[in-house]
């Protein structure tokens, strides 16, 4: 089975707007397919791509190209490792967030509710937590987990499934897929899959720190990436990350704070070269479905 169909890959590529002797980095290395495409793009020119995955099994995929570096380590630390590999500046910046096909394959991961393994949804070690899906739900408070499944899965019921789960696990702890399915079927509305699907989502998000190593790298992306021509291109699959993204290329702040210079300019280290998120075609959604949610937008360094 592919590793991972890269999605959009033309299109968040091109907003690259690849140049010789320019650095990119890809954040969310994967499969590799961004990267590859990437390096068909440049033809012969000479680049550098450094590849990031927080999740070792990523490695394995690594290009042999020598313009391409593969980095073990949460993107969340971008400039750290790039600096270690004497680069202060990069020219482009692509993120293509979430999970990859592979991992959410791996039955033994527990990013999928099709199989049976432990609940652990680990993206990777590289400097993001030890905290499992298990310790989640076996540890949280009840208000904690409500505010985890209806801000990251949009959970309906939240506040009735988090109760569920604080007292389902005073009996016995919740350890592996199954023990946790088993719980959460009498609260399914609507479609199950879906539903489920939406709780795994909060879980994997919260595990990972989702949210919070977004706003890390896009905090670091406006010193890094070169004043008037370094581009970023950000393919998210969740709302907030879409908003969160908007929001950034917007006022260079993840929340859309509006700051103003010594004079009271506005401050807009990006120009916005999505105005609408890019989505993938219905053709593209045909041939690879885990392209449906995804959303890209790119802005420009002023
Ligand atoms: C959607 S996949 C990327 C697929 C890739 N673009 C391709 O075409 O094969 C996301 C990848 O990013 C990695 N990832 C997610 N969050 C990360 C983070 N904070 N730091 C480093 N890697 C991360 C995941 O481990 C996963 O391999």
């Amino acid at each position: 089975m592919a590793y991972h169909v890269p999605v959009l890959a033309g299109e968040s590529v091109g907003f690259l707007d690849l140049r010789p002797g320019g650095v990119y980095v890809d954040a969310t290395f994967g499969g590799g397919g961004h990267s590859r495409f990437i390096l068909e793009q440049a033809g012969s020119q000479d680049l550098r791509l450094f590849g990031f995955d927080q999740d070792e099994a990523a490695r394995a995929n690594a290009l042999k190209d020598s313009r391409f570096t593969f980095v073990a380590a949460n993107f969340r630390h971008l400039s750290n490792f790039l600096r270690l590999h004497g680069v202060a500046r990069i020219d482009g910046l692509l993120a293509d967030l979430g999970v990859s096909s592979h991992q959410f394959d791996e039955a033994e991961r527990g990013f999928s509710y099709r199989f049976d393994a432990p609940l652990d949804m680990r993206m990777g070690t590289g400097g993001g937590t030890d905290r499992t899906a298990a310790d989640v739900v076996n540890h949280y408070s009840a208000e904690d987990l409500q505010k985890v499944l209806g801000e990251y899965g949009e959970v309906r019921n939240a506040r009735s499934l988090a109760l569920a789960i604080a007292e389902a696990r005073e009996q016995v702890p919740i350890a592996t897929i199954q023990d946790f399915l088993q719980l959460v079927n009498p609260w399914v509305r609507g479609s199950r899959p879906r539903y489920l699907a939406q709780v795994f989502q909060a879980l994997r998000i919260e595990v990972n720190d989702e949210i919070g190593a977004l706003t890390d790298l896009l905090a670091q992306a406006t010193d890094l990436l070169i004043p008037t021509h370094g581009r970023l291109s950000v393919i998210s699959y969740h709302s907030l990350e879409d908003r969160i993204t908007k929001n950034f290329l917007k006022t260079g702040k993840p929340d859309g704070t509006v700051t103003k210079d010594f004079y009271g300019n506005i401050d807009r280290p990006y120009k916005v070269l999505t105005k609408r998120p890019v989505l993938p075609s219905a053709e593209e959604i045909q041939q690879n479905p885990r392209a449906r949610s995804a959303k890209l937008r790119a802005g420009l360094r002023r």
